[in-house]
């Protein structure tokens, strides 16, 4: 089985929908095996987000990561990171599809509520960010 890195951003941590967002993923066969919920700041929020360093929207992404405290969580299950991507649904919540995460609960396309790896190799960095191998219970 494989595993995926995900991020309750502040905007959906702040709204107590921490509970609502981790009901999506149970619901669609995904099993939270790590979780935390931590304050980063915005030096560790611009480190995770380096591959978007260039992009305009760079500042205000970290400075809105850093702003409040999030829920990382390693999520499980087969083919984690696509299922994952899919019950996010798109980036901007205006394109996202009914029932996804992001449709139901995301702000604007800033403040989406949810941050999925996007790749093997993304989902491998992400998770050695975040959690040590003493911290990922099968
Ligand atoms: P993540 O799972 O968070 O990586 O989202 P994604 O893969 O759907 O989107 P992408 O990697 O392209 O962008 C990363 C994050 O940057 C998004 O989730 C948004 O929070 C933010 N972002 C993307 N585009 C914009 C934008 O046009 N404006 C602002 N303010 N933020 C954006
Ligand atoms: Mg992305």
């Amino acid at each position: 089985t494989e595993r995926t890195l995900s991020i309750i951003k502040p905007d959906a941590t702040r709204r107590n929908l921490t509970g609502a967002v981790v009901k999506k993923f149970e619901d669609a066969g995904l099993r939270v095996v790590a979780s935390k919920r931590i304050h980063l700041s915005k030096a560790q929020a611009g480190e995770f987000y380096k591959v978007h360093a260039e992009r305009p929207f760079y500042d205000e992404l970290t400075t809105f990561m850093a702003s409040e405290p999030v829920v990382v969580q390693v999520l499980e299950g087969e083919g984690a990171i696509q299922k994952n991507r899919d019950v996010m649904g798109a980036t901007n919540p205006a394109d996202a599809a009914p029932g996804t995460i992001r449709a139901e609960f995301a702000e604007s396309v800033g403040e989406n509520s949810v941050h999925g790896s996007d790749s093997p190799e993304a989902a491998k960095e992400e998770i050695a960010f975040f959690f040590s191998g003493l911290e990922l219970v099968g």
